[in-house]
Parts: structure tokens; C-alpha cells; sequence
């Protein structure tokens, strides 16, 4: 299997209500999907892409310490090369993430100045609405209005954060460390992520489907959509939460394997709060007791990313 068995859907499309069959199909089997996206995004991707960019290769180490978060379990502002383990919070190793990062959300923001905070501002809300247009469309599909209000579920509390992976070092190279962000599902209600083409041609991000690791190579045009364990939940089982990860290259493909990666995780509100033995058999939600929880106690330390499960061979 490879990304042409990824389905390509257009948000034009969606929010008109087309293939809406496939969509749901999609989403049972799949929970992962392209999604072609017309209008500003792009452009104002990439002015906050430059913007980020910038502040990473020429802010001073005191500019970078002004925006650094000094809470672990919010992300906002600047994240410093390693600084974070998707391998530690989600148990399968002790390797850091090969990534610095920015990150936003709607409140509590750090922003280096002025024009940063305005470009990032028009960025965050375009791509937000974005989000909220997909997950109304999918959840839509799925009839799970009677279970749940979709619109409130979607008026939320998103992150969103521009991740910068470098060349690996030598030391990071597949050969050693297989991994630049360890297998994961997200907790989020969907994932949306706009990801560079590396220089060198080398495809990062894979995505697991029929139980096996497959490429998630960047699209012209379009934005990747992973469904998260919120949509599962919504749906009692119905959207699969897919696992994914983002690969190290072999020392041959080291030099030029840089790429960016821009993913706005459309999350619950804390008080969001689900059925506790639904999520135990979905097989999520292992620390959880009695019949109900909240978002808020379930994600606890593992804020944005979590193990789930048995990982594919
Ligand atoms: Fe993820």
C-alpha cells in the first residue's frame, strides 16, 4: 500500500456535502484522508512559515528564552530543538523529538513582536476555521448529531504548532534511532497538518492503515487530515483514531532531509466529557476510573499525543 490509497477529498466539496458516503467510509477505515484546500491558506501559511522561520534561525538566545513556556502542559511559544519527547509521554522510548517549534492556541499567546503576532494571528484563525469545516463534515457524515452538538464540540480550544525538523545528525540517522517523533494517536477531535517536500525527496510522516506503516508524502495543494481519539469517542467507535509517526532517514538520505510540518490539533474543551468504559473498550483511556471523565483529567501530562494499543510489526 502506498499514499495513492490515501482518498482525496476537497473542503469545497465537503462543506457542500458531496461524497459523503466515501467520507464515512473513509473515515471507519482510514481516519486519514488529503484534503484539498483552495483560497488563502497557502499563501498566509507560508508568511507565518518565513515568520517562524526567521525567529528560529536569528532571534538571540534571550528573544528565544522571552517566548519560551515555562508550563510543559501548554503549549504556547517557542520549543527549543529537543526540548520535548513524544517517546517519554507516550512510552516507547527515551529519544527527544528532532524539532523546534512554535506554537499558538486562542489565548495566552507569546509572541517575539507586533507583526509576528499579526500574521500568526489571520494564520491561526484561517486555519482553525479550516479545522472546524472538516470536523463539522465528518462528524456530520457519521450522524452523530443526536449523541452530540457538533457545532459546540467544535467551538473548542485548538493548538497550533509549526514544527521544524533539521537534517538529523548522525547519531539520529535510522540506523540508530528509527524515529524523529515516536508512533502516536493524537488527542484531538481531527489533526490537520501542511508539511514541506524535503530537499532531498525523503517522506517523514507515515500513518498506519490496515495494521502497516505507509508514506505520507507532502501534496500540492492539499492538507493531510488525521482523525484523533476525540472522534472515536463522538462516534462510538466508528472513526478510527489512526497511529502515525515521522521517520528518521538512513544516513544516505541524512543531508537534505529537513522538512516543516504545520499541524492544528482541534481540541475539546477540558469540561468535554465522555463515557469512560466507551473509551476503556475502544482501548484508550487506560488510567481512567468510574463512568465519566472529563478531557481535561484524561489528558493529564500527555498533552497533545498518546500510545495507543499494540504497535504494528
Ligand atoms: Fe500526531
Amino acid at each position: 500500500m502506498n499514499e495513492i490509497d490515501i482518498p482525496v477529498f476537497t473542503l469545497d466539496g465537503l462543506k457542500r456535502g458531496e461524497r459523503m458516503d466515501e467520507l464515512r467510509r473513509c473515515a471507519g477505515e482510514k481516519g486519514a484522508f488529503y484534503l484539498v484546500v483552495d483560497g488563502p491558506l497557502e499563501v498566509v501559511h507560508a508568511q507565518a512559515g518565513d515568520a517562524a522561520l526567521t525567529f528560529f534561525a536569528t532571534a538571540t538566545e534571550e528573544e528565544k528564552s522571552a517566548v519560551t513556556n515555562s508550563e510543559p502542559n501548554v503549549r504556547r511559544g517557542f520549543s527549543a530543538l529537543g526540548s520535548e519527547s513524544t517517546a517519554r509521554c507516550t512510552n516507547t522510548g527515551d529519544y527527544s523529538d528532532y524539532a523546534m517549534v512554535y506554537s499558538m492556541g486562542t489565548s495566552g499567546n507569546l509572541f517575539p513582536a507586533p507583526a509576528f503576532a499579526r500574521t500568526w494571528e489571520t494564520y491561526f484563525d484561517l486555519y482553525y476555521g479550516i479545522a472546524q469545516d472538516v470536523a463539522r463534515a465528518l462528524l456530520g457524515s457519521m450522524d452523530v448529531q443526536d449523541k452530540v452538538d457538533i457545532d459546540t464540540l467544535v467551538d473548542c480550544n485548538p493548538v497550533l504548532r509549526y514544527r521544524y525538523f533539521p537534517d538529523v545528525p548522525p547519531d539520529r540517522c535510522a540506523e540508530y534511532q528509527p524515529n524523529r517523533m515516536a508512533p502516536h494517536y493524537d488527542l484531538s477531535i481531527i489533526t490537520l497538518i501542511l508539511q514541506s517536500q524535503s530537499p532531498n525527496g525523503f517522506v517523514s510522516l507515515q500513518v498506519e492503515v490496515d495494521g502497516a506503516f505507509v508514506d505520507v508524502p507532502p501534496r500540492p495543494g492539499c492538507v493531510v487530515v488525521f482523525c484523533g481519539s476525540v472522534a472515536p469517542l463522538v462516534s462510538e467507535g466508528r472513526i478510527k483514531a489512526p497511529q502515525h509517526r515521522v521517520v528518521s532517514p538512513a544516513m544516505e538520505q541524512r543531508v537534505g532531509s529537513s522538512r516543516t510540518s504545520s499541524v492544528l490539533f482541534l481540541r475539546p474543551r477540558n469540561e468535554f466529557c465522555f463515557s469512560v468504559p466507551l473509551a476503556k473498550a475502544l482501548g484508550m483511556g487506560g488510567d481512567l476510573t468510574g463512568e465519566r471523565a472529563t478531557f481535561g483529567e484524561w489528558c493529564g501530562a500527555n498533552y497533545l499525543e498518546m500510545h495507543v494499543g499494540q504497535l504494528p510489526a
